[in-house]
């Protein structure tokens, strides 16, 4: 797991705890695991297809979040974090099945910062930007579905660390990669130091982060970086989308259980998170998908899952 409760929240024997969540969410719970409905007045204040810098469609249970910011590299400004929180407290339906993050043209997945917006900012206002890094978008690895970055281009400094709070990383042949913040008189701050390490191991995120070292797909493939390049006919979207089938289509309380059970790995040792993992299978166990994946088995048909 790439979330920000790393470290806390330990399991005890035989108790499966969720993760608690990292943004204020009146529309979604991920403390007990369970989609609650955001208030019926949240929704309608809430244009379904935007949310400020973002556009918001559906397609095949995923829910697809794009950063509309082009002509800035799809920059991560003040507005759009903000709007990223919004997307968790306002938009996240119960009936999501995966969340997609992409970006708009095909130049740059997330350029990081706005770097013209933050040259205008006192220091104050930069470490509350910094906050809401943890606020409005590490919901992405406590999310209570699988989270998908679609990577169509450069994703570099908070860029790439946007990528990092995903699940799962998707990108272009010709992306690329690099966290070059100490270049610029900084230090990776949305989470990049400590999860990079995890993703890629500690030697590989001292070299990336202390040298800013850039990487092609096939590196980043190479490295483990990334899950997947897509082919050069398709958009990465299009790939991402096909690619996630078997979640979208897949058990919803077995996706969300062996989810929580992967991203418990991150912070417990190995007897807590085993115990964890068991807690995680009971709760499985007694569901009506299993008992209608054991009959589809026999009768030799494909499993209809109702998420009970
Ligand atoms: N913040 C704000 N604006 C940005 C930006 C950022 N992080 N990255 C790019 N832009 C803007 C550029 O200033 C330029 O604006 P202009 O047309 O008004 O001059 C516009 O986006 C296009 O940038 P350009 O560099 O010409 O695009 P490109 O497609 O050739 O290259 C990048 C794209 C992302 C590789 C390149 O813009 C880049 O390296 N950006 C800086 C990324 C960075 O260092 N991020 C780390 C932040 S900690």
């Amino acid at each position: 797991m790439q979330g920000s409760d790393r470290g806390k929240n330990q399991a005890p024997a035989g108790k499966a705890p969720d993760l608690p969540p990292t943004a204020a969410s009146p529309g979604h719970s991920a403390a007990n695991g369970k989609h609650e409905p955001a208030p019926p007045t949240s929704r309608r204040t809430h244009d379904p297809h935007a949310e400020g810098p973002l556009t918001l469609r559906r397609e095949n249970g995923a829910l697809i979040i794009t950063i509309d910011r082009e002509d800035r590299r799809n920059a991560l400004s003040l507005a759009t974090l903000q709007a990223f929180g919004n997307v968790f407290r306002h938009h996240l339906s119960p009936d999501d099945r995966a969340v997609i993050v992409t970006g708009s043209g095909a130049r740059a997945f997330c350029a990081g910062a706005d770097l013209k917006e933050r040259a205008n900012m006192g220091l104050d206002a930069v470490r509350a930007q910094l906050v809401r890094y943890r606020t409005d978008l590490a919901w992405l690895s406590t999310c209570p579905v699988p989270t998908i970055a679609a990577i169509n281009g450069a994703a570099l400094g908070g860029g790439l660390e946007l990528a990092l709070l995903c699940d799962l990383r998707v990108a272009a042949p010709h992306a690329s990669f690099a966290l070059p913040e100490t270049s610029l008189g900084i230090i990776p701050a949305a989470g990049g130091t400590q999860y990079l390490p995890r993703i890629v191991g500690a030697a590989k995120a001292r070299e990336l982060i202390l040298l800013g070292t850039r990487l092609s797909a096939a590196e980043a493939l190479r490295i483990g970086l990334i899950h997947r390049i897509c082919d050069v006919e398709i958009s990465v979207l299009e790939d991402a989308l096909t690619w996630i089938n078997p979640i979208t289509s897949g058990a919803p309380l077995a996706q969300h259980a062996a989810l929580r059970a992967l991203r418990a790995a991150d912070r417990l040792d190995i007897d807590a998170g085993l115990e964890f993992e068991l807690a995680c299978y009971e709760e499985c166990l007694t569901s009506q998908d299993r008992i209608e994946a054991l009959n589809a088995f026999s009768e030799k048909r494909a499993p209809v899952f109702k998420g009970k």
